[in-house]
């Protein structure tokens, strides 16, 4: 299991630089309007960042949104590579972050010097690179996946190819197992998803027989094996809006369930526990840096802005794109994980 070795200090907002009487939902609204801006969030966001976003999607949802919106300015509530996205694929964009510290540790188990490495170590391979990696691990790949459409995309690389998946080895045994493909893993992993206990979860399915698991693939294989769905965060949650059981198992980050109970308010959802049996350890602490505090104050000052040096952009566009072009187009924006407010 990956060491939690961060300190998850978020970037502090400096003494009296928001004003306790305000109203932040009427602020941010308002600050919206004057700055042409648009707020996108990832379903792991708190629910009233959730509540206020534009636009809440998984990572391809949220990247198709942030080349595709006619914004001046992209406030970005998730993880930074996620806002980085957003700024390689719209250049001329002002793109925003409530907390610049919000990373990743599969980021950061992937430094480009040594990925870069990596792939001239094996030059006859290409490398099919999860999004969550730095723009410069970007810039050195040959096709960026999200969890939504790497599947998909494995399956469009000639049987011959061989191939490469960094930086999640958790994601890219579940992808060999599914496709049939051998692939050299890079050791990633995100420390969130391997928080989950096999044991407290084979506890919690006896208690609740019959309730349907469903698992994010970032998931080690011991937690994927009891899954009766494994999908992206949109794609979980269609499973648990189609799917007629009453309870479900969640085996992701813990804050999903705030878009799954609004789309099934009849539904219980529980998230599968940690090693101590209950779920809070798999919040993910990199997310939870952003509050409405932070998203108000980015929207005001346009700070902390995200910037992509253009060498690195014009790269890491590439991959980006080509992912873009081997997407199903069964996976557009408008799908039901997106959900315009
Ligand atoms: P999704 O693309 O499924 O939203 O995953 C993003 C992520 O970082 C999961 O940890």
């Amino acid at each position: 299991m990956a060491e939690l070795a961060y300190a998850f200090e978020g970037t502090p907002i400096p003494p009296g630089a928001v004003d306790p009487s305000l109203d932040m939902l009427a602020e941010i609204t308002r600050l919206k309007k004057e700055q042409n801006a648009v707020i996108l969030a990832h379903y792991y966001q708190t629910p009233e960042i959730q509540d206020i976003a534009d636009f809440v999607g998984d990572s391809l949802d949220l990247s198709r949104k942030a080349a595709a919106t006619d914004a001046d300015v992209i406030a970005f509530c998730g993880v930074r590579f996620m806002a980085e996205v957003a700024k390689i694929m719209s250049p001329g964009k002002k793109v925003v972050v409530p907390d610049m510290k919000a990373g990743c540790s599969l980021e950061d188990s992937c430094p480009p010097e040594k990925f870069a490495a990596f792939r001239r170590a094996h030059p006859d391979h290409i490398s099919l690179t999860y999004v969550n990696c730095s723009a410069a691990v970007k810039a050195h790949s040959d096709i960026i996946v999200t969890s939504s459409n790497a599947e998909a995309i494995i399956r469009q690389i000639p049987k011959d190819q061989k191939i490469l998946f960094a930086p999640d080895r958790h994601l890219g045994a579940y992808l060999s197992k599914i496709t049939g493909r051998n692939m050299l893993l890079w050791e990633g992993a995100c420390i969130v998803h391997e928080q989950f206990s096999e044991r407290e979860l084979i506890k919690l399915m006896a208690r609740h027989p019959g309730a349907p698991v469903v698992a994010h693939p970032e998931c080690p294989a011991q937690i994927l094996d009891y899954a009766d769905h494994v999908g992206s965060t949109s794609s979980i949650l269609k499973y648990t809006e189609s799917h007629s059981a009453r309870t479900f198992i969640i085996a992701t980050e813990p804050h999903i369930m705030h878009q799954m109970q609004k789309e099934s308010p009849e539904k219980t959802f529980i998230g599968a526990p940690g090693a101590d049996g209950n779920c809070n350890c798999n919040i993910c602490p990199f997310m939870g840096l952003n509050s409405i505090e932070k998203l108000y104050l980015a929207l005001r000052d346009l700070t902390p802005e995200i910037t992509v040096d253009e060498l690195t952009r014009v790269r890491a566009l590439k991959p980006l794109k080509r992912m873009m072009d081997m997407s199903p187009k069964s996976m557009a924006v408008g799908d039901i994980s997106t959900i315009a407010r």
